[in-house]
């Protein structure tokens, strides 16, 4: 298996080994990032993200985690004209998230909301076409209330590191302290894949990926 646990090495590395970088203003600080440890999405969550949104033409999008804002960017490249509005409440993090909207001339399309997605997304009232959930694991089941009241109709949910190296599905984690994260993450996507007003496909790349239509 993988680091991640989830995907064989030999399939691993052979996807790694024909994946085409990324072109566009943002590649080049990608690497950058990357190689400085920045907990952004992985190349083929990114891939992903990038033709959900070339398919969907989302007008308005909503993140939770923003980081860096790596992937806020990415979807303000691949979007042009959608409005963006993304949830962080690590200051370090806001504060290079700032600076790296201001330097892509961004800071009119990504809109950052400052806090605990758990207290921001009840009082969020915007209908949103895309959503992208990449924040505190543990809290998946506690949002997605909210994110599922918000989204329109039609409108595309993507949840990423929902398999946590491949503990859910084995049902137990490393460790004791990831006991609780397995345990949400389990109860997340038995919600997400049970309810009837979803259709949801769950892809073991990366640390596992969601993705979902609202009907
Ligand atoms: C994996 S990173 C996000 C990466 C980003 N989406 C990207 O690809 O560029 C997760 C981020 O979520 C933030 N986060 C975690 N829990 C949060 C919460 N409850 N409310 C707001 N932000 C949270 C963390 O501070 C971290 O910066």
């Amino acid at each position: 298996m993988s680091k991640t646990g989830i995907v064989f090495d030999h399939v691993s590395e052979y996807l790694q080994s024909i994946r085409r970088d990324r072109s566009g203003w943002l590649a080049e600080k990608e690497k950058i990032w990357r190689e400085n440890g920045f907990p952004i999405a992985e190349p083929e969550v990114g891939d992903l993200l990038e033709i959900i949104c070339s398919l969907k033409q989302p007008k308005k999008i909503l993140e939770i985690g923003t980081c860096i804002g790596f992937s806020s960017l990415l979807m303000s490249q691949t979007v042009s004209d959608a409005e963006i509005i993304t949830i962080e409440r690590n200051p370090v993090m806001i504060k290079d998230a700032r600076k790296n909207f201001e330097a892509y001339d961004k800071s009119h399309r990504i809109k950052l909301i400052e806090g605990d997605a758990a207290e921001i997304l009840p009082n969020l009232d915007d209908t949103f076409d895309l959503v992208f959930l990449d924040a505190a694991k543990g809290q998946y089941p506690v949002y997605f209330p909210d994110i599922k009241r918000i989204l329109s109709s039609g409108g595309v949910f993507i949840s990423d590191n929902v398999l946590f190296n491949g503990y859910v599905a084995k049902g137990s984690p490393d460790r004791h302290r990831n006991k609780t994260i397995v345990m949400r993450l389990d109860e997340y996507l038995q919600m997400l894949e049970s309810d009837q007003d979803f259709k949801t496909v769950l892809f073991p790349i990366s640390d596992g990926v969601t993705l979902s239509i609202k009907k």
